[in-house]
């Protein structure tokens, strides 16, 4: 028997109508997920099971069906990014997903339930995440899922995709212009590549040896990062880069020593380079930004490389990977539901 909740206020005030089911269980209204309840390593990885996320007016609610894996994940679960942002525990990990609209709040006309999606859902405060079995998002966070995209490589696009767009527009690159990238080969390097090969730019990007196949296959021409990188630009481009994009850290030096006078450099993991003439990007959840994404995926120009994916359960294992340094690709999890 269905029981109506109904909260209806006239005159103004707000409208609710609700329905629950009677003689539910607990556990209708829970949902398995991953989450740690307090800072530390990937031991404090625990299974769970946390409220269903509710749905308010402009959010959709997605089952999840792939979550991808960031380098950012366990940073803030390690209590790195504790300065700058709330936390509330138990927090499930996780900012990107892919999924299927199972529900959507009052007013949300960009979606219906049954919609296959995508979207990069941090949000200002860290605890809620896609290492579960459902999230819930702001409509104006979330794409529709490209079809040319497996749900595994939906997850793992718009984080990375994100930061490397944002990135590339601040660089401002003209077609036929010469941009290096400092780490081709991890997931942010890669977007990078191929968002930059489509829109004209020849591209110059350090990888060790084993993953310069992948970044040839990209379009770009592969460098050995650390001693010699400086002399191996130089003598590919004698009169200075364009444009240099840090994906790693740590490259301040070659930076500008490689850089034309009246270039232009960003970072995504050094805090410092403001003081030197760069720009230090953060990648934004917006919704707009994923459909440029999904526009070059569609047409082709732009791929994910998805090297492994882990059962929800094996979250540990998908966060040693990623810290390892050396993914050469994006880390996905999988298999929510028992
Ligand atoms: N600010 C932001 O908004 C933002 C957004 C996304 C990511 N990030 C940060 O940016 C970094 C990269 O993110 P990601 O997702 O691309 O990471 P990732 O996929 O884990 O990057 C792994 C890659 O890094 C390469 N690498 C290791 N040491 C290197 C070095 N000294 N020089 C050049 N490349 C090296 C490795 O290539 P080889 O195996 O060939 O060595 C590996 O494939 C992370 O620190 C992440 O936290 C910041």
């Amino acid at each position: 028997m269905n029981i109506f909740i109904s909260l209806a206020v006239v005159s103004g005030r707000q409208y609710l109508n609700y329905a629950v089911k009677a003689g539910n269980t607990m556990s209708e209204y829970t949902m398995k997920a991953m989450a740690y309840s307090s800072y530390g390593g990937v031991e404090k990885l625990k299974r769970m099971d946390l409220p269903l996320p509710k749905v308010g007016p402009g959010s959709v609610r997605i089952k999840v069906k792939a979550a991808g894996v960031n380098p950012v994940d366990w940073k803030v679960m390690a209590g790195y990014l504790d300065p700058i942002m709330d936390i509330a525990f138990p927090a499930i990990p996780g900012w990107d997903v892919a999924g299927i609209v199972d529900a959507v709040g009052f007013d949300t006309p960009e979606f219906k339930i049954g919609d296959e999606v995508h979207a990069y859902g941090r949000r200002d405060s860290v605890g809620v995440g896609s290492f579960a079995e459902y999230m819930t998002l702001p409509a104006h966070v979330v794409a529709h899922k490209p079809h040319q995209l497996s749900f595994e490589e939906a997850a793992a696009l718009p984080l990375t995709g994100g930061t490397a767009l944002r990135a590339l527009d601040s660089l401002e690159l003209a077609p036929g212009q010469t941009l290096l990238i400092h780490n081709g080969a991890g997931g942010v390097g890669q977007a990078a590549i191929q968002i930059a090969k489509a829109a004209g730019v020849r591209v110059l990007a350090t990888a060790s040896v084993k993953n310069h196949e992948l970044l040839n296959s990209l379009g770009a021409e592969p460098l050995v990062y650390g001693d010699g990188l400086v002399e191996a630009v130089r003598a590919r481009v004698p009169g200075g880069v364009d444009a240099v994009a840090d994906f790693h850290g740590e490259a301040l030096e070659p930076t500008l020593a490689v850089l034309k006078e009246s270039g232009s450099h960003a970072s995504i993991a050094d805090g410092t380079v403001g003081a030197h003439g760069g720009r230090y990007i953060w990648v934004r959840p917006d919704g707009k930004e994923l459909q440029r994404l999904d526009a070059l995926v569609e047409q082709g120009k732009l791929g994910v490389h998805v090297v492994s994916t882990y059962p929800m359960q094996q979250a540990a294992a998908a966060f040693t990977q990623s810290m390892s340094g050396h993914a050469g690709g994006k880390i996905v999890l999988t298999e929510f539901t028992d």
